[in-house]
């Protein structure tokens, strides 16, 4: 295949980071929940470290009131930098928190109208390309990583795609849910998309899970979109309607996925993550082992 021949690229990505984090609260009173890390790395730093493996240059943070860390985050920390140099201290741990300037841009959601209006809070900077949506609550560990799939998928289809994997299906109604189409691997036409469906109501259990490559034309529909699940304007209510009118698929994530929206979930991904990591996954091992009474 030729270069010519491939879809336009994915350059930009949108991560909605303007929640409240109320699940967990006190931690997040003064803190972004995006911030929490997860053993060393800010939750945050793993959804922009897929983003970047995936080729993404520009990270656009839609935000709001209290979310300054994860900006600061990503900027350069000058009088650290010297300071530790001068102790000729290794600067390596902050290496993936470098962002080229120009590469970070802050757009503000100011009411919380839901996840589709925060998206299409990011217009003016994505303007009339493809675009890539992480949503950092959902941690996704793979090799590659999740969005590098979906963009040799997407090199493949163009069009729109969602990562999508399979939950119980008592699970199903906190989740976007697809209606499937015919299967091909890793991928699967979409038929038809609905926003936290009831059990008995959902077209299968299989979930969008926070990653998304999008068309510019869904920023049109979302201008014009209502209400919907939970009160709140519905990304996926607003693809839906593409569906028919541009390719639209599914790609099954080979790979982990934590959810770190929740408490339980948080917990699952620090000690999987701490338990693959070469520098302290031994002493973490006998450490859970002697928790559980196993030893
Ligand atoms: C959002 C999306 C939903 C998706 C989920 C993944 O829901 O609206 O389609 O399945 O993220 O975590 P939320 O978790 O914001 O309610």
């Amino acid at each position: 295949m030729t270069d010519s021949s491939l879809p336009k690229p994915i350059r930009k990505a949108v991560f909605p980071v303007a929640g409240l984090g109320t699940r967990f609260l006190p931690a997040t009173k003064a803190i972004p929940k995006e911030m929490l890390p997860i053993i060393d790395r800010p939750l945050i730093q793993y959804a922009v470290d897929e983003a970047r493996e995936a080729g993404i240059e520009q990270l656009i943070f839609v935000t709001g009131r209290g979310k300054t860390a994860i900006v600061e985050h990503f900027d350069m920390a000058f009088e650290l930098e010297a300071t530790m140099k001068d102790r000729d201290k290794s600067l390596e741990a902050l290496a993936p928190t470098r962002i080229q300037p120009g590469n970070l841009v802050t757009v503000r959601q100011q009411v919380p109208l839901g996840l589709g209006h925060a998206i299409w809070c990011a217009r003016a900077i994505v303007g009339d390309e493809p675009f890539a949506i992480f949503l950092p609550d959902e941690l996704m560990i793979g090799q590659p990583g999740c969005m590098k799939q979906m963009v040799e998928a997407y090199n493949q289809v163009g069009g729109n795609l969602i990562s999508v994997l399979e939950v119980p299906e008592d699970e199903v109604s906190s989740y976007g849910v697809i209606a499937p189409g015919k299967r091909d691997g890793a991928l699967t036409e979409v038929m038809g998309l609905v926003e936290k469906p009831k059990r008995e109501e959902a077209p299968s259990n299989l979930i969008i899970s926070g990653r998304y490559i999008l068309q510019p034309e869904v920023m049109r529909v979302l201008e014009h979109q209502g209400k919907g699940a939970g009160g709140e304007i519905q990304l996926t209510d607003a693809m839906a309607q593409m569906i028919g009118q541009q390719p639209f698929h599914a790609v099954t994530f080979a790979g982990k996925r934590y959810d770190c929206g929740s408490k339980t979930g948080f917990v699952e991904a620090t000690l999987a993550i701490a338990l693959e990591r070469e520098d302290m996954r031994d002493e973490v091992r006998a450490i859970a082992t002697r928790l559980l009474g196993l030893g």
